[in-house]
Formats: C-alpha cells, structure tokens, sequence
C-alpha cells in the first residue's frame, strides 16, 4: 500500500509544488530580482535661506525645512550609517526674493549653491543631486516663465531652467534632475553642458514621467511652492496617460537624459515597468513621494499596519516594477532598518 501511495505522488503534477522554493529567509530573499541596498537611495532634503531655520513639516512626518547650519549636523550620523545621495530642493522664505522669472533659483548666494558647496566640502563621497525647477522660486509658484494668459512660455522657461542647471552643475552638484516638465529641457542642457564641457562628469536624471495630482501637497507645503492660480496639468501628465509617458521617455533619452525617473511611485508602477523596458540600458529612478510618504504614516497611525513593513513592501513594489534608484523620505530609516 505504501510504495502504491509514492508512485502516486511521484506521477502527481511537480510543478504544482513551490513551497519548498521559499520555506527559508535567504530563499525567499532570492526570489526578487533586486533587493534594497543603500546605494539605491536618494534622500530629499528641503533647504531654507533662513541659516538657522529646523522646522518640522506637519504634513510630511519626521522631514524639516532646515537652514544650511543645521544640515551638517543633521546628515553626519547619515552619512555615517551609510548615506550615499542627497537630492536638494532650495526654500526662500525671505520676503521679497520671488519674482515672475524665479531669478533666485541661481543666486550664488542661496540655499542650494551654497549648500552644494558646503557638502561637497564636507562629505566627499556624497553623491549630490541638485532638483532643478523654478516653483519655488517665482512669485506665480508655477514650474517656469508665463505668458501673459498664464500658459507656461516654453521656450523662455527652457532657456531659464537650463541656465539654472548650469549654475547648479558648476557649483558642484553631481547631478541635476529637471522637475519642471518643460517640453525640450533635457535637450537644452545636455547642449550646455557639452558646450561648457562638462558633459562628461555631471548626470543629467529627467523626471520624464511626471504625472500630476493631489500626492505633492506635502511636499508643497514643505517648499512653499503652490501654484498661487490654476495647477499644473497642462504640464505635468495626466494620471491615465500611460502612451504619453512613454512618448515622453522616449524623448528625453534621446535627448541626452542619463537616467529616466518615474513619480510618483506606487500609483505609477506600470510606468515604471515601462521606462525600464524603453530604456532598459540605462538606470531607472522612482520617487515615493510626499504625499505616498504621509499616507503610509497615517495608515500606520490608524493601526492599519506596522510602519516599517509597509515601507519594505511599498519599496519592494517599486523595485521590482523595474526602478535601480528610489528616492525616498524613509531614507534616514532604511539606514537603520538595512543595518540591522
Ligand atoms: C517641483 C517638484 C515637486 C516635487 C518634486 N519637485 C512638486 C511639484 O511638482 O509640485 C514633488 C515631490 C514630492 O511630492 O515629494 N517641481
Ligand atoms: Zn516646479
């Protein structure tokens, strides 16, 4: 009767039988095609005029708008647990700095050509990545230069955010990250960064699939970067257009972009599945953003579920639609949680 009940089983359906391919911690972990390291972070930080400002930001848990005399302090126990990358977001809060060109974006005095330098200084191998937009800087609050019926004027504001970039560029960063969504931006820069020849040395991360919404609230609050009329959707995507996205990947690969980004992330993962595909030669980033980031807190705090894992899970979501790089406010806690 036994050797009856083995002959059954062995002519049963094998591949019916996955279990055993996961019943251990280390075989589970090799299952995905890539795990969360350190290196694939970026952590956005918010930098005020205001030297010694350290404000907390209620709408975004745990992140602070912080003067350049608080950031050393802040990032030295980061860095030392293994930080690798920044992404800077410059805050002018002194009155009278924004105007209708953003002329403060590129004052060599300002928070983010002066925090360039000083982490450059300070933290050798901190990969520094300078987001490259004119909404917090122009009186308007939108992500450019306007024409007088308030529609964005391409050309003014690609001439504009380009120059910006520059300046961003020679004061260091290692990166500049266009967030504007300016048609033909990518293009501009790649032009001047040849021409200034420095093409070689500075990447150049497109937020090519940008999609609009209502995830970016915090982090407007955060960078005091509200439109003061109208919103962004007749630049930033609209959320059901996946073939307008790839148009656009495609775009600004071919005009010199380095590394495609995808945000916001969760909501978007096909997206990311698809510059992954389109450009599957180069680096994929997604950015978690502000408001992905404040909702898992608050489910957290519901009791909905236990923070961390949800920010594993979330991540994991993100990197096995495709992304290498993730851009994330839990940053200083994976730092910890990766360490343990
Ligand atoms: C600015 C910019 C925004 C974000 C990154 N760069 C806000 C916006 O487009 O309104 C959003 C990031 C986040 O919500 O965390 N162009
Ligand atoms: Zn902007």
């Amino acid at each position: 009767a036994s050797t009856a009940a083995t002959s059954v089983s062995i002519s049963g359906d094998i591949s019916s039988q996955l279990h055993g391919g996961y019943s251990h911690p280390l075989t589970r972990s090799w299952q995905a095609e890539r795990q969360l390291t350190k290196s694939m972070l970026i952590y956005p930080l918010f930098i005020s005029d205001q030297v010694e400002e350290e404000t907390l930001i209620p709408s975004l848990p745990n992140q602070h708008r912080r003067g350049i005399n608080k950031l050393i302090p802040h990032l030295e126990p980061l860095v030392r647990k293994g930080l690798r990358s920044v992404i800077l977001f410059g805050v002018p809060i002194a009155q009278n700095v924004k105007d209708t060109l953003g002329s403060a974006a590129d004052d060599p005095q300002g928070p983010v050509i002066q925090s360039i330098r000083l982490l450059r200084a300070r933290f050798p191998s901190l990969f520094i990545v300078a987001d490259v937009c004119l909404c917090e800087y122009t009186s308007h609050g939108h992500c450019g230069i306007l024409r007088d019926d308030g529609s964005l004027n391409n050309s003014l504001s690609v001439d504009r955010i380009s120059d910006v970039a520059m300046a961003y560029a020679e004061a260091g960063a290692h990166c500049v990250a266009p967030s504007d969504m300016n048609d033909g931006r990518i293009r501009a820069i790649k032009l001047k960064l040849i021409e200034a020849g420095t093409a070689h040395k500075v990447v150049l991360m497109s937020y090519s699939a940008k999609f609009s919404g209502c995830l970016y609230g915090p982090f407007r609050d955060a960078a005091g970067s509200c439109p003061s009329f109208g919103d962004r959707k007749c630049y930033q995507l609209p959320p059901g257009g996946r073939g307008l996205a790839r148009r656009a990947i495609h775009r600004d690969i071919q005009e010199g972009a380095d590394i495609i980004m995808v945000k916001p992330a969760s909501s978007y993962l096909d997206i990311i599945s698809d510059a992954k595909d389109i450009g599957k030669d180069m680096p994929v980033a997604a950015y978690q953003v502000s408001g992905e980031f404040a909702m898992i807190h608050a489910a957290a705090a519901a009791g909905v579920f236990d923070i961390k894992t949800m920010a594993f899970e979330s991540t994991e979501g993100i990197l096995r639609a495709g992304a290498t790089i993730v851009v994330s406010y839990f940053t200083p806690q994976f730092l910890d949680w990766l360490s343990s």
